[in-house]
């Protein structure tokens, strides 16, 4: 077996699924596209001008399999197109990308099928939108229907404010086509929880449950970004939510998924809330999550090939899968103007660290002279792993430690919370 795998993304998300592939010795060569100036550390990056390019590639290029990592394209249909030519693709088909492409299909979706979720309304309509402002209690959430690269979820903290946010989503305003449909929801208050299954249309396994910190500043504060650092496993879900989760959620989705015939195949990404040890849904996404797959990933002990290939094959069931008795936690560190804008292209400087703590995963990077610079986002992320949380979360500390770059920002907090419970 000399696995050659196309993988489709630029960020840390991307550097860490090559990354696993790599040490596996079954695997020759990951291309990335289009990569980032470290991905070209571990295969090579090719950009592509459009999706027969890719098709031709593939096929010349004896490319096993294609994993699509981020949202965009899987929502656009990319792994069909793929799917067509003959091409073997890690990801959900277009229509089962609509659990995270339409918020509306599908919060409409797990209603039928008795998932619990915030009540809601969906809606084009600006006076029934307002109607049901009026009936729920502060603070509301209004999302807009579509994708918008995670800001698409506004909480307002008073009924004039989430009737202008959905005046403005409705008229196109905000977010263009995505936010002609709105959601309205009663807002859930507990803690949040990213719970991933790995689904072959019918069965699934979850993989070690993970915790985001999406707020941009330590102690929860600032605004919301795609996420400033996680941890896994958490011990915010015993086995008894656990199973829950399972039969509550990611159990009836995959289901409801077969009976409506759209079986669900790749990563599906569920955000929890945990109310009172209630967990309800409240967001699907139909990938890894970033942060959340760099610290994934070094907890599995099951090759990532193997499991993707059961994915593929719809023989999840035959294999047994195997995490590491471990934690990781992952510090990502951000450039000086994010979420708001991409900043000047900074110089990196890492000072040598011990490999065994951890290790580095790059996502806002270009190379340029041989030299890595930070390129805004989220740049770069410390991963540190141990056998207690508490000694993965000082690695992962002290590897941040060994990184600098100007305008580098941060939090201190990273599975702080859970710790001190
Ligand atoms: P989403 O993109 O739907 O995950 O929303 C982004 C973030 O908004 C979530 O991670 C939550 O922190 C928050 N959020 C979304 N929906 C709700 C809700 N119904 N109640 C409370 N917080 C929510
Ligand atoms: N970390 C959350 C996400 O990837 O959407």
């Amino acid at each position: 077996m000399e696995e050659k795998i196309l993988i489709i993304g630029s960020g840390g998300r991307e550097y860490s699924l090559g990354k696993k592939f790599i040490e596996d010795p079954r695997v020759q060569k990951i291309y990335f596209f289009p990569g980032n100036g470290a991905t070209e550390e571990i295969g090579e990056n090719i950009v592509f001008r459009n999706d027969g390019e890719i098709i031709k590639f593939v096929q010349d290029y004896c490319i096993d399999f294609v994993i699509i990592g981020p949202e965009k394209p899987l929502v656009s249909g990319l792994s069909d197109i793929l799917r067509e030519a003959g091409i073997k693709v890690f990801g959900p088909s277009k229509k089962a990308a609509l659990l995270e492409g339409s918020k509306a299909f599908m919060k409409d979706f797990v209603s039928r099928f008795n998932v619990p979720t915030a009540a809601y309304l969906k809606t084009s309509d600006f006076e029934k939108a307002c109607e049901f402002i009026d009936k729920l209690s502060l603070p509301i959430v209004v999302k807009a229907d579509g994708l918008c690269a995670g800001k698409g979820v506004i909480i307002a903290l008073s009924y004039a404010e989430a009737k202008s946010c959905v005046d403005e989503m409705l008229c196109g305003k905000s977010f263009g086509e995505a936010g002609k449909c709105v959601v309205i929801e009663e807002f859930l208050e507990g803690y949040e929880l990213s719970v991933f299954a790995l689904c072959d249309g019918e069965e699934y396994v979850l993989l070690p449950v993970a915790q985001d910190h999406k707020r941009l500043l330590s102690g929860d504060r600032g605004p919301n970004t795609g996420g400033m650092g996680a941890y896994a496993p958490t011990p915010l879900c015993d086995e008894i939510l656990k199973q829950k989760i399972k039969d509550r959620i990611i159990e009836p989705t995959l289901k409801g998924m077969l009976k409506e015939n759209n079986p669900f195949s790749g990563v599906l990404f569920a955000g929890i809330m945990v109310v009172k040890n209630e967990p309800y849904l409240l967001e699907y996404n139909v990938r890894f999550g970033d942060p959340e797959c760099e610290v994934l990933m070094p907890l599995l002990k099951t090759p990532l090939l193997d499991l993707c290939y059961a994915v593929m094959e719809h023989s999840l069931s035959d294999i047994k899968v195997e995490f590491f008795d471990e934690y990781c936690v992952g510090i990502v560190l951000v450039s000086k103007d994010y979420p708001y804008k991409n900043s000047q292209p900074q110089a990196i400087y890492i000072k040598n660290f011990d490999s065994s703590i951890g290790h580095l995963s790059f996502g806002g990077v270009v190379k340029k002279n041989n030299e890595l610079l930070a390129t805004g986002g989220r740049v770069l992320l410390g991963i540190g792993k141990g056998k207690t949380l508490s000694e993965a979360r000082k690695n992962a500390y002290s590897l941040v430690e060994k990184i600098h770059f100007n305008g580098m920002g941060y939090r201190d907090d990273i599975g702080l919370k859970v710790l001190e419970h």
